[in-house]
């Protein structure tokens, strides 16, 4: 029996608004990494599939290599950087890269598409309320007027070239902590500027539910 879903723990939202016309964009690809088949997962493709968009899921049969209370994330970074590979000339290829065992679309390709252009950076990240793992590292961080300032490594898109270069320097371990990891390249300015990263400091994009029970409504349209 499938657990209630206003249990699920959903923690992001590609935010709603618009109904899109599907076929908006070619130039999109989602990836995301699942060594498993969740229910969670099940749910993400799901949904991906009602708004039309094209994923591509990395690690499938992969160990998910990280002890419980590690920071980890680490396996993610190792497997995006493999998956740019080839992609890393394709200057007009657009990706998203997101968690999937608690996301859900809430719109199309064409409206993300939209939204991450009025951002104006090759890069967006998702951005979070609460600095983690290295709370240490909050006096260099930017201040924010208005909305989140710190980076969350749950999603963020951007530009393929601009992303390969971002995930060029990474040979940690697969235990190691991929948001530290992303984070220690937006603290750097020059990085910052250079590969052209920007948080989602207002959610434009990423919506982070956490605690969001009200949703669970809207998360049933995609439980099948
Ligand atoms: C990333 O973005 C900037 C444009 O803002 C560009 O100058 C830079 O060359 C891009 N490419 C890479 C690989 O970082
Ligand atoms: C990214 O590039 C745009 C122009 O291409 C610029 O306006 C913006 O300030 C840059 N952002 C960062 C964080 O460097």
């Amino acid at each position: 029996m499938r657990p209630p879903l206003l249990l699920a723990p959903l923690a992001w939202l590609l935010l709603v608004q618009a109904k899109d016309d599907t076929k908006a964009e070619d130039n999109l690809l989602v990836l995301t990494v699942a060594t498993k088949e969740t229910e969670g997962f099940r749910r993400f493709k799901r949904s991906a599939q009602f708004f039309n968009y094209k994923i591509q899921a990395l690690g499938l049969g992969e160990d998910w290599s990280v002890d419980r209370g590690s920071t980890g994330g680490g396996q993610k970074v190792r497997l995006l950087k493999k998956a740019l590979e080839k992609h890393a000339d394709h200057e007009d290829l657009v990706i998203l890269f997101i968690d999937s065992y608690d996301v859900v679309f809430a719109s199309g390709p064409r409206e993300l598409l939209r939204k991450f252009r009025q951002a104006k950076s090759q890069v967006v990240f998702s951005a979070e309320e609460l600095i983690y793992p290295d709370r240490r590292l909050e006096a260099k961080y930017p201040t924010v007027s208005d909305g989140k300032r710190f980076l969350g490594s749950g999603g963020f898109i951007g530009y393929a070239p601009n992303l390969s270069t971002l995930v060029a320097e990474w040979e940690g371990q697969d235990s190691d902590s991929d948001q530290l990891f992303y984070t220690k390249i937006f603290l750097d300015p020059e990085k910052r500027e250079q590969i052209n990263i920007t948080l989602d400091h207002r959610c434009r994009i990423f919506q982070n539910l956490d605690g969001a029970l009200v949703l669970g409504d809207f998360a049933k349209a995609f439980t099948g």
